[in-house]
């Protein structure tokens, strides 16, 4: 049985049914309401309102300058264009990471103005407080273990994350912790996919991975990337499914030429 197909509208319940049922959660990013709409249309379960906004959007080269008012406006926008997948929107760094009544303000505010469904905020034990604090006032919550992008000043580098033992340990953990604080799925960022497999099977809630390997409950991917909008960004992780970068260039390329050469508009293409 498809639980996927079954379903109007993505709720926190069927991510966990697909779990129980061992159907693979679906899940990209999408910051526009024209995006999320065909990205919704085309069948996802999961639309992440990433902050890796910053990046893609903003054209940052980290993800810790984009605010929460920028999230709130992708998030508004693309809620929009959805109506039947999920909608998480990540909660962006320096919002949550101080204390537990001002992540829950900063979850709520989100709620309030975006409509979402959920929020996303990266970290383990050390979050675990403002979690339950999130979770205790009705708001979702999706955890973020691995490579956490608002820690890479931490880590100075992209490198796939616990592949050390000790590492590896205290992500097992962390993932526990998050669990029990209440989280209904976790995304695991570029970690070996033995252990991003052993998490999964560990825990009760889907695991979503990006760059964690084919044994986790399902896969995420950054919507600019598997289009191939993004050339430079080429993890072992992403597969592409366009090269849109080559399709918007050879297009515009020709308006260019038409437009210079006077053959746009044509006769049927302007008014009488
Ligand atoms: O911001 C983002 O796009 C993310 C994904 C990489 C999971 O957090």
């Amino acid at each position: 049985m498809s639980v996927h197909k079954e379903v109007k509208r993505v709720t926190t319940h069927v991510l966990a049914e697909m779990k129980l049922h061992g159907e693979k959660i679906s899940m990209l990013t999408a910051y526009d309401y024209s995006m999320a709409k065909l990205v919704d249309q085309a069948g996802i379960d999961v639309i992440l309102v990433g902050d890796s906004a910053s990046n893609v959007m903003a054209g940052n080269e980290t993800t810790l300058p984009i605010t929460l008012e920028q999230m709130i406006y992708h998030g508004k926008s693309v809620v929009k264009g959805v109506t039947r997948a999920l909608v998480v929107v990540d909660m962006p760094f320096g919002t949550y990471q101080g204390n537990s009544l001002e992540a829950l303000n900063s979850a709520i505010r989100i709620m309030k103005i975006t409509h979402a469904d959920a929020v996303k905020l990266e970290g383990g034990k050390e979050i675990m407080e403002s979690v339950e604090r999130i979770v205790m006032a009705g708001i979702p919550v999706m955890g973020h273990l691995g490579l956490m992008p608002q820690s890479i000043h931490k880590y100075g580098t992209y490198i796939v994350r616990a592949k050390e033992e000790l590492e590896a340990k205290k992500l097992i953990e962390d993932a526990h912790y998050l669990e029990q604080a209440g989280c209904f799925a976790i995304v695991l960022e570029k970690i070996p996919a033995k252990l991003g497999q052993q998490v999964a099977e560990e825990l009760k809630i889907p695991v979503i991975g990006i760059g964690a390997g084919g044994g986790v409950d399902g896969q995420v991917l950054v919507i600019h990337d598997m289009l191939g909008m993004t050339q430079e960004f080429s993890p072992r992780f992403l597969r592409r499914y366009l090269n849109l970068a080559s399709e918007i260039k050879t297009a515009v390329g020709n308006y260019v030429a038409d437009v210079k050469s006077r053959d746009f508009p044509n006769e049927k293409e302007q008014y009488d």
